[in-house]
Parts: structure tokens; C-alpha cells; sequence
């Protein structure tokens, strides 16, 4: 076993504990080196993680971001919905730049298929919503309403194209205009649907039973967390959140993974907050400090481009979002962005108290013990609060640029 795997263990998940966007991409990506499977879980292509390597980004929304490192076996599990079109631009992409994927790549049959009417019937919900949830308009809202009815098509059926799965598309058209207004091209979702069999059909099995013959057969995984806790249908801010299970129970269901096979789990939250969308944020910024730390830390969307909205690190939601996933470690990202700040508002208890700043630059800051007096007291004080050791921090969006302590 070789460094990192050695203290983590063989199967480890990487989960979001604010409202996404910690950069789960980042550290999946690190440790994805050491690891033979790389599995997404849950949700769909509004993810948007976010890696650099060598100073050119990569933004995934479908593929785990673990996908760049070649030989490593790929799985999107039961719990995704799939938009194909934007998998197999994913695909073509890596494709591009010389990285092979469908001879490593495993998708549920189990999964669901995210057809464009859904992202339109996404659209028409939101407009017709006295206050809009901010959704990322990917259709996953009823691409899971379809699974939960029980009246969503999944992956097993992509070989039905040229039969009876064109057909029973075809007679939905009615359904979906009435109930929705929405005018379904159901030639076009039958053209996708005959460029994603032609191109991934290879890909579609049965993950479950890989992945643990994977798990039995002593080969090391990496679970990635999509969006995060607060988000979570059950347990996040609703009706502000998305509509999947975002923690690491909801990983392993996703996945049909033994609850009691992962060895460690790592919590990914900021040095500070943001959220995209609407809905409560108690933590967030007032004043100059708002658009500063947007522009510190580059606080656009990676699925849609929209502002982020930013604020302060609230341990108190670290703390419920521990209590709910049991982490063994933090990953506390973007430290960098906080290097100019004054003082630091941190919520703890209910009420925002201030620490102080450092006042110089963390930027690409590798080892602990080189961090400034008080970015070492800031790392130090989430420790003593919520008790999960801080095991990662990252000061740079490159892949180089993260302290490991494990
Ligand atoms: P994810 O959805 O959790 O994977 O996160 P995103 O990729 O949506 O957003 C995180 C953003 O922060 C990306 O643009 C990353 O490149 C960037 N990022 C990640 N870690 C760091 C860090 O430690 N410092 C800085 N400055 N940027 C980071
Ligand atoms: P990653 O994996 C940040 C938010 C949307 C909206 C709400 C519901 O990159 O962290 P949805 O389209 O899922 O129905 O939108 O959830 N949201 C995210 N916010 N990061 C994400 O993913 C998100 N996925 C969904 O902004 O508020
Ligand atoms: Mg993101």
C-alpha cells in the first residue's frame, strides 16, 4: 500500500458538507492516484467539480473527476440520472485529449435516464413556483419525480431504442404536454438515445455485482459525493435542495455498497461558505466582504455560471453534517481565499464571533507547519469544535497546491 491509502484503508467516499461546490472534484482527483475504482453515486450532471492540472481546467458534471488518471475503472452507480448527450460529450472530451474511457467505463443498468423533457418540465416548474428553488435546470427534479412514480426508463432499456423503447416514448408525447405544457421531440430523444446505445452500450451492467466483486477481491475504491449535505432531499434545507440523497448513506445506497465496508470518509467543506440558489444562509456575508470573496475564490457556478452567493463558515452546520455522515477527516479547501482578510467571522453556537486573519499569502502552501500563526489557530479551532481531525487543506485550485496531514 502506498502512502495516503495506507492511513485511509481500502474504500473511502469524499462527501460535500455545506451546499456544494467544496471542491469534492479537487481531492477526488488527488487521491484517485491511489485508488483502483472511482465511483459516482448519486444525482446528475448539476454537479460541476472542477479540477486543474497543469494549469488547464477540467470540469466534470457526469464523469468522476478521478477519470483523468488512465487504468483506473470508472463507475456511475444505480442512484445517477444520466443525461446522455452531456455524457458523451464528457466522454468525447477526454477522448480529445488522448484519454481512453469506455474500455474502463461501468454504468448501472439500474440508473435513470434525464431525457431534455425533463429539463424543460424543470423549467416550467420553477417558473410556475411563487418562489423559485434556483434549480440548475438539468431536469433532475423530474428525472427522480419519473423514478419515484415509477414511470422512469433506466439504462437496461438503451438496447430497446430501435424497438419498443422508441415507441413508448413516442405515446408519452400526450402525457407530457398535458400535464406540463411541455412539447416533447421525441425524434430527437430517440436520435440520442440510438448515439449514446451505438457509442456506451458496452458500458451498461451490473454495477453492483462489479463493485463488490471489485471490493472482495481486494481492489481499493473512491466513492465522490455529489452536491452535499444541506442539499440532501431528506436532511438539507428544503424545498431548497436538490432531489437525491446527498450523504454518505445515500453514496452507498447509490451504489449497493455494504454500509459497514468504508474505512474512511472525508468531510469537504471551505475555509469559509457559498450557496447557488435560494434558501436560507446564515452565514452570509453583508457588505464589501460579499463580492470580495466572490472574486477571491472565483464563486461562479460550474454548471451554470451563476454568482455564488458567499458567506462565513458556519461549524455549527459542519457539526450537524458530522453528526449525519460520521467524518474521519476534513478536507478544509480554499484556505487561500481568506489570506487578505482582516478578521474572520466564524459561526459558532449560533452567533457569528470573529477570528483574526493572517494577512499573507497561504497560496500553494504544502506542509502545515509552513501556514501562518493564525491560519494554523483557524484550522485548529474546526478541530476543537467538531472533534473530525482536519487531514487536507487546500491553498490553490492545482493539484499540487493541498497540505496532507494523514
Ligand atoms: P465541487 O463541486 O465540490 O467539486 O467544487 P467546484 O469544482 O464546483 O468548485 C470549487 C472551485 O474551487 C473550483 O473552481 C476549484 O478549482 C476551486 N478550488 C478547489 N480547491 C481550491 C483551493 O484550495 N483554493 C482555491 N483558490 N481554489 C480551489
Ligand atoms: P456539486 O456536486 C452547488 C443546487 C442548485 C439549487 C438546488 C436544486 O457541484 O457540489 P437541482 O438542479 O439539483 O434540482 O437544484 O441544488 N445544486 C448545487 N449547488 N453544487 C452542486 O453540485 C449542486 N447541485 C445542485 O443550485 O439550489
Ligand atoms: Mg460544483
Amino acid at each position: 500500500m502506498s502512502g495516503i491509502q495506507s492511513s485511509l484503508g481500502p474504500i473511502i467516499s469524499v462527501i460535500g458538507a455545506q451546499w456544494g461546490d467544496e471542491g469534492k472534484g479537487k481531492i477526488v482527483d488527488i487521491l484517485a492516484s491511489e485508488y483502483d475504482v472511482i465511483a459516482r453515486a448519486c444525482g446528475g450532471a448539476n454537479a460541476g467539480h472542477t479540477i486543474v492540472v497543469d494549469g488547464e481546467k477540467h470540469i466534470f458534471h457526469l464523469m468522476p473527476s478521478g477519470c483523468l488518471h488512465e487504468g483506473k475503472q470508472i463507475i456511475l452507480g444505480s442512484g445517477l440520472v444520466i443525461h446522455l448527450p452531456t455524457l458523451l460529450k464528457e466522454i468525447e472530451t477526454l477522448e480529445g485529449h488522448g484519454i481512453s474511457i469506455i474500455d474502463r467505463l461501468h454504468i448501472s443498468k439500474a440508473a435513470h435516464i434525464v431525457f431534455d423533457y425533463h429539463k424543460e418540465i424543470d423549467v416550467v416548474l420553477e417558473e410556475g413556483r411563487e418562489e423559485p428553488i434556483g434549480t440548475t435546470k438539468r431536469g433532475i427534479g423530474p428525472a427522480y419525480i419519473d423514478k419515484a412514480a415509477r414511470t422512469g426508463i433506466r439504462m437496461e432499456r438503451l438496447s430497446e431504442i430501435n424497438g419498443p423503447l422508441a415507441d413508448e416514448l413516442k405515446k408519452r408525447t400526450d402525457c407530457i404536454q398535458k400535464t406540463f405544457g411541455v412539447t416533447a421531440d421525441m425524434d430527437q430523444e430517440i436520435e440520442n438515445l440510438k448515439a449514446a446505445q451505438k457509442k456506451i452500450r458496452s458500458c451498461v451492467t451490473d454495477t453492483v455485482a462489479y463493485i463488490n466483486k471489485q471490493r472482495t477481491s481486494g481492489k481499493t475504491i473512491l466513492i465522490e459525493g455529489a452536491q452535499a449535505v444541506l442539499l440532501d432531499i431528506d436532511h438539507g434545507t428544503y424545498p431548497y435542495v436538490t432531489s437525491s440523497s446527498t450523504s454518505l448513506a445515500g453514496a452507498l445506497q447509490g451504489l449497493g455498497l455494504p454500509p459497514m465496508s468504508v474505512t474512511s470518509n472525508i468531510g469537504v467543506a471551505k475555509a469559509y461558505c457559498t450557496r447557488v440558489g435560494e434558501g436560507v444562509f446564515d452565514s452570509e456575508a453583508t457588505g464589501d466582504a460579499k463580492e470580495r470573496l466572490r472574486e477571491r475564490g472565483g464563486e461562479y457556478g460550474s454548471t451554470t455560471g451563476r454568482p455564488r452567493r458567499t458567506g462565513w463558515l458556519n461549524i455549527d452546520q459542519l457539526n450537524i453534517a458530522h453528526s449525519m455522515n460520521g467524518f474521519t477527516h476534513w478536507n478544509i479547501t480554499k484556505l487561500d481565499v481568506l489570506d487578505e482578510e482582516e478578521v474572520i467571522p466564524v459561526m459558532i453556537g449560533g452567533k457569528l464571533e470573529e477570528l483574526p486573519g493572517w494577512k499573507t499569502s497561504t497560496a500553494g502552501i504544502t506542509s502545515f507547519d509552513d501556514l501562518p500563526e493564525n491560519a494554523q489557530a483557524y484550522i485548529k479551532r474546526i478541530e476543537l469544535e467538531t472533534g473530525v481531525p482536519v487531514g487536507f487543506i487546500g491553498t490553490g485550485p492545482g493539484r499540487e497546491e493541498m497540505i496532507t496531514r494523514t
